[in-house]
């Protein structure tokens, strides 16, 4: 999918929604661990973040949601720069679902609730976004804790879903999953782009990024379509 879908061109999608990050530096800790980092996720789009662990894709993650500010750098969601933009709208805005999902005590229809104000566990827009994160079925009233670790990670995506996100950004949304569910999460990613949504996998996993993604781009946002063609090749 990678070389054959070369995905939407990124200034008509950014006119749209979508996020931009330019030249972004951060330190802690005496370590430079950003330096220079660029991100761009066009909305109807699936593009994966490939960079070797440690690298800073997490952090890179955390600074577009505010979660962290880099000292330097410039981020935009839909044109908007996030730092005009109020914590909780942004958040709204661009979901992220972290690299390991964590589930609150309660049903996964508590779980998916939490993420919006003054709704219950069994309204529409709950099990709208417990199917569209493919876990078709009476999921809503299973208790959380007992979920496999793909089927929690399942529920960490309906949690971002449910607030009608721009933007998903997914750190490593294979890691805890076998095969067979990781593809389900792929294929349910796939569509939600197709429906709108700009997805950015933060992942190791390369043969994964080429089957799911429609492009593959380094911390400075160079292309890595090519980079690892020859040491991994698709399954
Ligand atoms: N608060 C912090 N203080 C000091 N160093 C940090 C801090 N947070 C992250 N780091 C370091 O920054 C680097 C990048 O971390 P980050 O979690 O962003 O990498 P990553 O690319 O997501 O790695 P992985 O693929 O293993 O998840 C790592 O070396 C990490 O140890
Ligand atoms: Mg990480």
């Amino acid at each position: 999918m990678l070389a054959a879908v070369p995905g939407p061109s990124i200034s008509t999608a950014l006119a749209t929604g979508g996020v931009s990050a330019t030249d972004l530096w951060l330190s802690r800790g005496g370590r430079e661990i950003l330096r220079g980092a660029r991100l761009e996720v066009p909305r109807a789009c699936v593009t994966a973040l490939i960079a070797p662990s440690g690298a800073g894709k997490s952090t890179l993650l955390r600074c577009v949601t505010r979660l962290l500010d880099p000292d330097r750098g410039t981020i935009t969601v839909g044109g908007q720069d996030v730092q005009t933009i109020p914590p909780r709208e942004l958040r709204r805005r661009v979901g992220l679902v972290a690299q390991r999902a964590t589930m609150f005590p309660g049903t996964v229809g508590d779980n998916v609730a939490y993420a919006l104000e003054g709704v219950g566990p069994a309204h529409d827009r709950v099990r709208q976004a417990i199917e569209a994160a493919g876990l078709v079925g009476d999921w809503a009233s299973r208790a959380a804790d007992e979920l496999s670790g793909g089927e929690q990670a399942r529920v960490a995506i309906a949690r971002a879903l449910v607030r009608d996100p721009e933007v998903l950004l997914l750190d490593e949304p294979t890691a805890a999953l076998d095969h067979e569910t990781g593809e389900l999460v792929g294929a349910t990613l796939r569509r939600l782009a197709e429906d709108g949504i700009g997805i950015c996998l933060a992942i190791h996993d390369l043969p994964f990024a080429r089957r799911f993604a429609d492009r593959a781009v380094h911390l400075d946002g160079s292309d890595a379509t090519e980079a690892g063609r020859d040491e991994a090749p698709a399954a």
